[in-house]
């Protein structure tokens, strides 16, 4: 991402041009974005028995799954839909794990092949695969007690969560499974989502760790992912080559003595920064004294700023300079206080907020038909929209060696229609 004259550059393409070309609100990835963060997972974790994995719930869009899985990464898919996504973009069924959460009889039946690892989330669950006599080997996904994240609703591990099976109850697990000749060969924690320090990683870790003596057939530890991503000027990097070294510190030994290998299936850390929002400045106004920007895109398109209040870095694509962007923000540039706003009829519609609350953000001037661009929306972005309002999903595209290329079409009135009378 760069500007060239005042204008916003994905991948050297020229944002206006993508526009122009593909219309707004969009999706743009960078190819080359994804290429530095795989590099990244695979040389912090090297010093490991190492395989990646990619969780892509993040961004399940097929090109970007296609370029992950080049880079040999297996994949975490959570409902049979991903599976399927995940299969038809290459993956080999052994490289992929469902990951369940609170699945059902139906979901189980339509797991489409007997190498697809089940990473099991509850003696309930267990009882059901049990019960279909499914042949999957088998993971146990283990709440380690200790949890971590960006938001409340994103730690998956500790008190109060949805995930994970007790440590009181894995013994339970392990012979209901044992019993029914099912073979466990992997046990997953995962405890959260953005998690920035490495303190509550690595106790998780040290607590699979721990477990491994019960379980003679392991052939993996699953650590999950969650690992950060900057979002606003002047977040650090996550530090993911200590990262690396303090779990081989901690688990290569382990890892080596029992021949297991180490998975790490980070989603946001993958894609964020490969992705920008696209929107046009429809209509400005002031009201109460405060300024206000409409864009067409609204929390249909990208929800996170109203669901969490996250913070994504906003940016006027066709006037601009090097120090609006969030690596090289410069503080001193002239902006003016505004808050953004979509184009859905409901008042959370807003893109700037902090603490459940609209708050104007200092942005570089924005007229009415200037670009705008959401940054770091590669993660959690497309994947959650919505058709609110009955609004048509966006259009998707990637920027790979300096071309552009649409991997998902913007939706139409038939796609709206379908399946209703
Ligand atoms: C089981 C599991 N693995 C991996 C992830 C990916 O998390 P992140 O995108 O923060 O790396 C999630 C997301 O919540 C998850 O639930």
């Amino acid at each position: 991402m760069e500007y060239v004259q005042e204008i916003l550059h994905l991948g050297g393409v020229s944002v206006p041009a993508l526009a122009e070309r593909f219309g707004t609100p969009l999706y743009v990835y960078e190819a080359a974005s994804i290429r530095k963060q795989v590099a990244n997972v695979r040389d912090a974790f090297a010093a490991l028995p190492f395989r990646p994995f990619y969780a892509m719930k993040a961004n399940s869009n097929l090109a970007l799954l296609r370029l992950i899985r080049e880079h040999g990464f297996g994949c975490d898919a959570v409902s049979p839909g991903e599976i399927h996504l995940a299969l038809r973009a290459g993956f080999a069924p052994e490289s992929i794990w469902f990951t369940c959460s609170n699945t059902s009889f139906e979901d189980f039946r339509a797991v489409p092949d007997p190498r697809i690892v089940i990473n099991l989330n509850s003696v309930s669950e267990i009882d059901k695969i049990v019960e279909l006599g499914l042949p999957n080997p088998v993971a146990l996904r283990v709440n380690p007690d200790v949890g971590a994240g960006h938001h409340a609703d994103v730690i998956t591990a500790g008190e109060s969560v949805k995930f994970g099976i007790d440590l009181a109850e894995l013994e339970t697990a392990r012979m209901l499974l044992e019993d029914a000749g099912s073979s466990i060969v992997g046990l997953h924690a995962h405890i959260g989502s953005g998690v920035d320090s490495l303190a509550p990683l690595l106790a998780s870790a040290e607590c699979l760790l721990e477990l491994i003596d019960d379980f003679p057939e392991l052939r993996w530890l699953n650590f999950g992912g969650g690992i950060a991503t900057p979002y606003r000027p002047g977040d650090a990097e996550f530090p993911i080559a200590e990262y690396g070294a303090a779990l081989a510190r901690i688990a290569g030994p382990r890892l080596r003595e029992r021949n297991l290998t180490a998975i790490l299936e980070p989603g946001r850390y993958v894609v964020a920064a490969s992705g920008v929002l696209i929107a046009r400045v429809t209509t400005k106004r002031v009201s109460a004294g405060v300024d206000w920007a409409g864009v067409d895109a609204g929390f249909n398109d990208l929800v996170r700023p109203s669901k969490y209040d996250a913070y994504h870095h906003i940016v006027n694509a066709t006037r601009g300079e090097t120090g609006a962007l969030r690596e090289t923000y410069d503080a001193s540039l002239h902006r003016e206080e505004i808050v953004v706003a979509g184009n859905l009829c409901e008042s959370g519609d807003v893109f700037t907020r902090a603490n459940h609350r609209v708050v104007t953000r200092a942005i570089e001037p924005l007229r009415v038909g200037d670009l705008v661009a959401f940054c770091d929306a590669g993660a959690y972005g497309f994947s959650m929209a919505s058709h609110y309002n009955a609004r048509l999903l966006p259009a998707e595209v990637l920027v790979d060696g300096g071309e552009a290329r649409i991997i998902r079409e913007r939706q139409g009135l038939d796609d709206l229609f379908r399946g209703m009378e």
